[in-house]
């Protein structure tokens, strides 16, 4: 009988043990870091923005629009915003004869990625949320961020950033003048020359013009600038987009002076990352990473400490710095971004790059009318395998001698695009954008199908 007992207690301790190692696992592994979900904090003040939140996200505007909830509000409910080309109270109707309009450059794409993810990207701002304008360590960039930024970099490989300075901005928009300002000479009695390699980017052209500087002016395009130039003592701040807007080219410098790389579309996406960027001057955004182009952030990674210096003070002169809100919501976005060492958001985005661009070129492949931009196989250390580059633009050519103005041959067709002038290139040449919604792009493809089978059929528009 005793010896059952001894054995019952010898059972019972053996079983407490078991049980307290597993909590001290949970403890100090599982719960170890203080994570903590809804159910080990109560909630209160925040249940109201959240119910408001997911009621509005819950208006399904028949998968063709949004409701937010800063939209507007019709008989106390919100009202849907339609996608392009759909109309009604539910945007459920197609109207007809609507042009394809596949002319910005608004990376829509990405939608369903965030919708998938709608628990671990959604952000609660208190209403006392960081008012002050700088952070605990009087600086206005948070260095959280900072550190999820180098991570990002350092999980995709694209660019080196040990080592150096990085500043946050108004979308790279504000930092892509912020690096003219600080790269031309404010000494010399001529101002610096800015310079890009057609077909570029309008906003080089457009901002260098507006902000109007003694120190720095517009003066072209790089190789016309050399045949005309010498190259000897050149004060020449060059950008360079690499993949290139509107066509996707990797480029590099062609004048080898200062320069200012814009990595806008520097991600596994849209190019095979062939290695780490490692320039002077490089300019990110995060509207073409994760496509929250509506929240304005961009950052510049730099070498040099007196050109970070002058980027940071125009950044301040401007601004007094970036806002914490949106400061916030990029941490929450990039810590989703992050996990998985990226590969499932850059797999979801890649997979819909390479699906459109698949499509789209099965169209062309049809067309001697139209041509779009060759792509070349690159090895992608991110993927670790030989890729096709998925641009974020097809860039588009007339190929008959008599259609020198694409634009219009694609307008007639009930397509929309940017046409190459805007580029400084001809205007035998569009933009096509392929970033936009899925809607978007159907309808687009569905256009192009229309056009390549006219011109098959012998019937054309123009
Ligand atoms: C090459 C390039 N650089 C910069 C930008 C601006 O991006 P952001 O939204 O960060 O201002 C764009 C936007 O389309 C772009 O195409």
């Amino acid at each position: 009988m005793s010896k059952t007992k001894n054995y019952c207690y010898g059972f019972c301790f053996l079983v407490s043990i078991t049980i307290n190692i597993l909590f001290s696992i949970n403890l100090y592994v599982g719960g170890g870091d203080k994570k903590q979900d809804e159910s080990s904090v109560g909630l209160s003040w925040s249940t109201k923005a959240a119910a408001e939140a997911e009621y509005v996200a819950s208006i399904s505007c028949s998968g063709h629009g949004r409701a937010y909830l800063d939209g507007s509000i019709y008989e106390g409910e919100p009202i849907c915003e339609c996608y392009d080309c759909y109309v009604g109270a539910d945007c459920a109707e197609l109207s007809p004869g609507c042009a394809a309009d596949a002319n910005s450059g608004d990376p829509i794409f990405m939608e369903p990625f965030w919708m998938q993810n709608a628990a671990d990207s959604a952000v609660v701002i208190s209403g006392w949320h960081r008012m002050s304008y700088r952070y605990a360590d009087y600086t206005t960039m948070s260095i959280e961020l900072e550190k999820y930024i180098r991570k990002m970099h350092s999980i995709v490989g694209n660019a080196v950033t040990e080592g150096r300075y990085l500043v946050f901005g108004i979308g790279s928009t504000q930092l892509l003048n912020a690096a003219v300002y600080a790269l031309s000479s404010e000494n010399s009695s001529t101002p610096s020359n800015v310079l890009a390699s057609i077909p570029f980017y309008s906003i080089y052209k457009a901002q260098t013009m507006f902000f109007n500087s003694e120190n720095f002016q517009f003066e072209g395009d790089t190789n016309s600038w050399q045949s005309n130039n010498s190259t000897n003592n050149m004060d020449v701040v060059e950008f360079v987009t690499s993949p290139n807007n509107p066509d996707g080219e990797l480029k590099t410098s062609v004048l080898g002076g200062k320069t200012i790389y814009d990595h806008a579309y520097f991600w596994p996406h849209f190019t095979p990352i062939t290695g780490p960027s490692d320039h002077d001057l490089m300019i990110f955004t995060l509207s073409k990473l994760t496509g929250h182009a509506g929240t304005r952030f961009g950052w510049a990674v730099i070498k040099d400490k007196d050109v970070y210096e002058k980027v940071l003070n125009y950044i301040s002169v401007a601004d007094l710095g970036i806002s914490k809100d949106t400061q916030l919501r990029v941490l929450k976005l990039l810590k989703k971004a992050v996990e998985g060492d990226g590969k499932p958001i850059f797999e979801f985005a890649y997979n819909k790059m390479r699906d459109r661009w698949e499509r789209l070129s099965s169209v062309f492949s049809k067309s001697t009318r139209f041509s779009i931009q060759q792509r070349h196989p690159l090895h992608c250390n991110f993927f670790n395998e030989t890729r096709l580059p998925s641009p974020a633009y097809a860039w588009v050519k007339c190929e008959r001698e008599e259609e020198s103005d694409c634009g219009a041959v694609l307008e007639a067709g009930n397509i929309k695009g940017r046409s190459g002038s805007i580029f400084s290139a001809k205007d035998r040449y569009v933009r096509l954008s392929l970033i936009k919604s899925q809607d978007d792009f159907e309808l687009l493809l569905q256009r192009l199908t229309e056009l390549v089978s006219l011109e098959n059929s012998g019937v054309e528009t123009m």
